[in-house]
């Protein structure tokens, strides 16, 4: 998920590896090394924390050589650690590997490895790929054969670059599913995991596909596919970007970056979770508190913000689907609230983007302090809340930059999902509905995809409405917390006022505000609270309020109430805030961005908010 390096030529490794690790830094990363090969032997430097410590280190201690390999981690499996930190190694030191994405059946491969005697050295999935092909090395294999070999065995994505003793002028580098390009002469090669590392050496760039292996060294370069070994024949694009737009890959914000990822996170927060024909979730962190879980009757949910909002979806899909009664709250209220708690029956579930929110973390202390279980659904690994509860569940979102959080919203979507079915199936889900969730699951990237084409049209829309200085977000059950969350992001990003509102609270109170100068933003997907969304739009409507409705493909009726509809694709209504909430993302983003404001960093807000 995060960044890699490789260089091969006649120049010192280390300056272009360290530079290439700087150029990469904007995508967030929490460790960093190098490994390089002066002729006689291989030297590795690692670091936890930022790239610059690496520098210094490098600066007492210089490392000569033209061939090396370089990495900045975004952890997923193992605390962010020196020892886990990349490049990593074999038991005799003579593999090496850097690895951007997640092994997911490591366990049962490091459980034979150890078998067989290897010895491992750090928790990352990614060690098990040096000590495979330590073993096929072992059996007599060269180290193209070696790495091929391994890279059969393993499930899971990765960008790779594997340096080995056996042949020490080589690297390896392979991919599935993780981005991975070879920057071409002259005289050398930058290989890297994004082209900003590349551009400052040669324009001339090959981009590796799926499933390619490439062998590179002095004399040139041989791309194959995994699966055989002649050559696959690759185009060299001449490729002129502008660094800073390749920073947030041609998107002018990482906001918007991230929000057009959200299919790709999705696929990410599901791998390797869903079985689908037996309608289960398979969550690894929950393993060893499966049967505490069984006795649970009552769940708290404690967030701040949009993960709040995230929770508060999670409690509708807790209790129709896995029917445990969910509170939720938001941390900076649990902890002052005196919490009625009882360990034998009560779980906390804290959900955290960064893991660290100071409010969120005392959420967790209390309920420890009341001897209750905490689980935590968290995007950073080895975060202190990640570290605090009993057990938990990683978003797997990768790193976000932007201020409003977009993708990792969704993701804590995905997780509730996929919370929702494992507490079910440990009850009264039947078979057929956790299956038809799974099938259902499955196609939300699509869907996404289908909302995001509709971006030039959501631009003009927020074009259009950008005079109008209040805003109401109405929704009901599910969506509900979709008209908060489109509200936070309107607010937080273009300082415009803007309410999430209940859409049966209308008659309580906001319908008085109403008139032609106050737009609302109607969350009204064909569900099972249709009806009641339309006769609330009329109600707008008969005051002169203009409205913009987000509904479900092919429904022409609310066309001739709404002045503006978005569409979205038709899922199961517990999954329909993941839909629902993108084109609310883009509309706040053009609404601001229109406005010339900095949307990656809103006024007044900070990221990760650890302080009270
Ligand atoms: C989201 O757009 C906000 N920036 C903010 O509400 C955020 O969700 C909140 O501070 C919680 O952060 P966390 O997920 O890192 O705990
Ligand atoms: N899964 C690997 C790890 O946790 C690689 C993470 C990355 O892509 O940075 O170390």
């Amino acid at each position: 998920m995060c960044g890699i390096v490789g260089y091969l030529g006649k120049n010192q490794a280390q300056n272009i590896l360290l530079d290439g690790l700087k150029r990469l830094e904007y995508r967030g990363y929490d460790s960093a090394g190098l490994t390089v090969y002066n002729g006689s032997e291989f030297k590795t430097l690692k670091v936890k924390g930022k790239v610059a410590e690496l520098a210094k280190l490098l600066s007492q201690q210089k490392i000569s050589g033209t061939i090396g390999i370089a990495h900045t981690r975004w952890a997923t499996h193992g605390e962010p650690s020196e020892r886990n930190a990349h490049p990593h190694s074999d038991c005799q030191g003579e593999v090496f590997v850097v690895h951007n994405g997640i092994v997911e059946n490591y366990k049962a491969l490091k459980q034979e490895l150890e078998k067989e005697g290897h010895k491992f050295s750090s928790e990352t999935d990614t060690e098990v790929i040096a000590h495979l092909v330590e073993k096929f090395i072992a059996a007599g294999l060269n180290l193209e054969s070696a790495v091929k070999k391994s890279l059969h065995l393993i499930k899971g994505t990765y960008a790779l670059l594997i340096m080995a003793k056996i042949e020490p002028d080589k690297i390896i580098a392979a991919r599935l599913s993780s981005p991975l390009r070879i920057g071409v002469g002259p005289d050398q090669f930058i290989i890297a995991s994004d082209p900003s590392a590349i551009l400052n050496y040669t324009q001339q760039l090959i981009t590796l596909d799926d499933k390619e292996v490439a062998v590179i060294d002095q004399q040139g370069y041989h791309i194959s596919a995994l699966d055989g070994n002649g050559s696959v024949d690759k185009e060299i694009e001449k490729i002129e970007w502008d660094m800073t737009a390749i920073e947030k890959g041609g998107f002018d914000h990482f906001m918007l970056k991230e929000i057009f990822e959200q299919p790709e996170t999705v696929s990410n927060s599901l791998r390797g979770r869903l079985i689908d024909q037996q309608g289960l979730a398979a969550l690894g962190g929950l393993k060893e508190v499966e049967t505490e879980l069984r006795r649970i009757k009552r769940i708290n949910l404690v967030a701040c913000g949009t993960a709040y909002h995230a929770c508060l979806v999670g409690e509708y899909m807790l209790e129709e689907y896995a029917g445990i009664p969910t509170e939720v709250c938001v941390a900076s209220e649990f902890r002052y609230r005196k919490p009625i708690l009882d360990p034998q029956t009560d779980v906390i579930i804290v959900v955290s983007q960064s893991g660290e929110t100071a409010d969120t973390l005392a959420a967790v202390k209390e309920a420890k302090e009341k001897d209750v279980l905490t689980l935590g659904i968290v995007n950073v690994i080895g975060s202190t809340i990640a570290r605090e509860t009993d057990a938990g569940v990683y978003n797997h979102a990768g790193p976000e930059i932007g201020v409003a959080s977009t993708k990792v919203f969704i993701s804590q979507l995905v997780v509730l999902a996929l919370l929702t079915l494992f507490l079910g199936r440990q009850r009264q889900m039947s078979l057929v509905t956790g299956g038809r969730i799974a099938e259902e699951l499955r196609k939300i990237p699509g869907y996404i995809n289908q909302i995001l084409e509709q971006n030039e049209k959501i631009s003009q829309m927020a074009k259009d409405y950008g005079q109008f200085k209040d805003f109401f977000y109405l929704g009901r059950k599910y969506n509900f917390p979709v008209a908060l969350e489109g509200a936070l992001k309107l607010k937080e990003i273009s300082y415009v006022h803007s309410e999430g509102i209940a859409a049966g609270e209308l008659k309580h109170g906001p319908l008085a505000m109403i008139e032609k100068d106050l737009p609302s933003v109607f969350i009204c997907p064909q569900d099972s609270v249709y009806d009641k969304n339309l006769s609330n739009m009329e109600e707008i409507k008969a005051r002169q309020g203009k409205i913009i409705a987000i509904a479900t493909s092919g429904d022409t009726e609310i066309a001739k109430i709404a002045d503006e509809v978005i569409y979205i694709p038709k899922t199961l209504e517990m999954l329909t805030p993941m839909l629902a909430v993108v084109p609310l993302q883009l509309f706040a983003y053009h609404f601001a961005n229109q406005r010339g404001l900095d949307v990656d960093k809103p006024r007044n807000l900070a990221k990760s908010v650890t302080v009270e």
